[in-house]
């Protein structure tokens, strides 16, 4: 089971946690304006207790919760409580302790304390142990996500179906008031922070982090949607970094015609190569076939007929999948080549998802209806992005006919395409509206990429490129999102930069 159109979402499921990505913006402006926090919200200190025995989490993890402003603007007014947990450094003889390293997972949504709890049970395991060496590592759930007063959704509500594709005016209204309920009910259960979930609030919290962590500048590693939380995070406090990887970049500047067509497009170049492995390759299940066929055959029988998700029972996740979630629910399938134990679905899995629907079980495919990652991650997009482009039927159709145009074997449907489709009427106004950064810092910021990423495609990269100033890209020649626990040539790369603080070559490619 798939979370629910939101693909774009990076599972990086070493510890089954879920990892996206996506934007923020405040009026940023160039460095000179950067920004100090409130006077009195760095006074209080951090302290690190035994988590609770219900989190069941290693024994080397402890937790701690701090206090932060719901609206930063207003720093007197309500609080509410952050929670994380560190697993502390274990310097060995050859590694001495070097500070605090955050680890954001992404999404948005994605909670950095369930992969920093799996990363504590099984770093070494994939690669890093150096960093667990070196660092304490930190995890810290961003506002509104995981145990950071997660965002509450009427459950039912989600649970409805409701079309991203409406080709009807009714169709539309449906799906803009589908949302509304929906936020209405978010609103109710959630409070007041539904409008400060916002990536640039997200990036204020780390920083009041940082400082009652008093352990001295940042050292933070951003995974897709991450990258955007570290961008804006440079771009408010770039005296305060010491180092910022970000891997598998975010641009959040894009209009929102270019974010479909660099996603969707990036999806169905991942998707062709797929179709090739999967025919050739003799772990895949659909060795053989002509597997771009099997895809379009099996949209065309789902577009007549949803197909049987006989292991879902409605509440866990629905019980028939169409067309549509189709589309939506592969792209996240697509993550991972190949199958390292803990990472996540790989594509050998992907060819079995696709073998048992055309086999009349689609299972694997169908979205889930309890993912509270999906809901968090839905209320940060919808303040983070604006969907003008899609305010009236006529200019929904015209992405569409653009995207059917230019990706028709994926049709627009990205994690770009929802979070424009489902914030369509939603109660809270955009916080974070796109608008390029101007990054400038002392300390190198490394950017890391695949060419053909299926979430965050290599034009988004390309793109950061020129809203940070002093950075070195890293490009590795492959496939899939994410390359931080491949344990390859690129993992090594990104320890390396982490521990030592100097950054590799600009340009540098690597192979796996
Ligand atoms: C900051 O001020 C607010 C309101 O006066 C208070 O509730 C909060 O506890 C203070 N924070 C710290 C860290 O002292
Ligand atoms: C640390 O170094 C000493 C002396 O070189 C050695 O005897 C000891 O085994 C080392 N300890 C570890 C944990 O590597
Ligand atoms: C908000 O909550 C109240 C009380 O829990 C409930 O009666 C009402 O129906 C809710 N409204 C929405 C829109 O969910
Ligand atoms: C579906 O399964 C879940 C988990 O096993 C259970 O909690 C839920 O009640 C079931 N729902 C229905 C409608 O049977
Ligand atoms: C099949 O795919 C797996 C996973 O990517 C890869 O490790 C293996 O080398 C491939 N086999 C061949 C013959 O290319
Ligand atoms: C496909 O079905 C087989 C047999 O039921 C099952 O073992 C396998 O896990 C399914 N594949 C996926 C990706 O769920
Ligand atoms: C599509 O449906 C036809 C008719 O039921 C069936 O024979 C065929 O196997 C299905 N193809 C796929 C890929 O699901
Ligand atoms: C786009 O949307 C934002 C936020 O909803 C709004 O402030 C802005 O005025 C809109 N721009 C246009 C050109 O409609």
């Amino acid at each position: 089971m798939v979370q629910h159109t939101l693909s774009l979402r990076f599972s990086l499921s070493l510890l089954a946690s879920s990892l996206i990505a996506t934007a923020s913006a405040v009026p940023l402006t160039p460095r000179s304006p950067t920004c100090t926090l409130p006077a009195n919200s760095t006074a209080s200190s951090i302290e690190w207790t035994t988590c609770p025995p219900e989190a069941s989490v290693p024994d080397n993890v402890q937790c701690a919760s701090f206090s932060v402003p719901i609206d930063w603007d207003e720093p007197h007014g309500a609080h509410f409580n952050l929670a994380l947990v560190r697993v502390p450094a274990t310097p060995s003889n050859s590694s001495s302790r070097l500070g605090s390293l955050f680890i954001n997972p992404g999404g948005p949504g994605g909670s950095a304390i369930e992969l920093v709890v799996a990363l504590a049970a099984g770093g070494e395991s994939i690669g890093l142990g150096p960093l667990l060496e070196s660092f304490d590592v930190i995890g810290l759930d961003p506002r509104g996500v995981g145990f950071s007063n997660p965002v509450k959704c009427d459950m039912g509500i989600w649970a409805e179906r409701v079309s991203l594709f409406p080709e009807t005016q009714e169709e539309f209204e449906q799906l803009v008031e589908h949302n509304r309920r929906l936020g209405e009910s978010c609103l109710n259960m959630t409070g007041p922070l539904l409008a400060h979930v916002d990536t640039i609030s997200a990036a204020k919290d780390h920083e009041a982090v940082r400082i009652a962590l008093n352990d001295g500048p940042l050292n933070f590693v951003g995974l897709s949607y991450g990258t955007q939380l570290g961008a804006q995070y440079a771009a408010l406090f770039p005296d305060n970094i010491r180092t910022l990887l970000l891997d598998s970049m975010l641009q959040h500047s894009q209009s929102e015609a270019a974010n479909i067509l660099t996603e969707s497009t990036s999806y169905q170049l991942v998707l062709t190569d797929f179709f090739a492995w999967a025919a050739t390759n003799e772990t895949s299940v659909l060795h053989g076939r002509d597997v771009e066929a099997l895809w379009r055959e099996l949209l065309a029988n789902a577009t007549q007929t949803p197909i049987p998700a006989p292991t879902c029972n409605g509440t866990t996740c629905r019980t028939d999948v169409n067309a549509e979630e189709i589309l939506f629910n592969s792209q996240a399938f697509l993550h991972f080549k190949p199958a390292i134990p803990g990472l996540g679905a790989s594509w050998a899995d992907f060819a079995s998802a696709l073998h048992n629907a055309s086999q009349g079980d689609a299972s694997a495919l169908s979205s889930s209806l309890t993912d509270p990652s999906a809901i968090s991650g839905l209320a940060v997009e919808c303040l983070d992005w604006t969907h003008n482009a899609s305010l009236t039927l006529a200019g929904m159709r015209a992405k569409k006919a653009m995207a059917e145009h230019y990706a028709p074997l994926t049709q627009g449907a990205s994690q770009s395409w929802a979070l424009q489709h489902q914030c369509l009427g939603w109660p809270v106004p955009v916080a974070n509206p796109p608008a390029k950064l101007h990054v400038k810092t002392d300390a190198p910021i490394v950017m890391v990429n695949s060419y053909a990423d299926p979430s965050t495609g290599f034009p988004w990269a390309l793109g950061m490129l020129e809203e940070i100033d002093n950075k070195v890209f890293v490009s590795r020649d492959g496939v899939g999102h994410t390359s931080f626990a491949l344990g390859g040539e690129t993992t090594q790369v990104e320890i390396e930069y982490l521990i030592t603080g100097r950054a590799p070559r600009d340009g540098l490619v690597t192979r796996s």
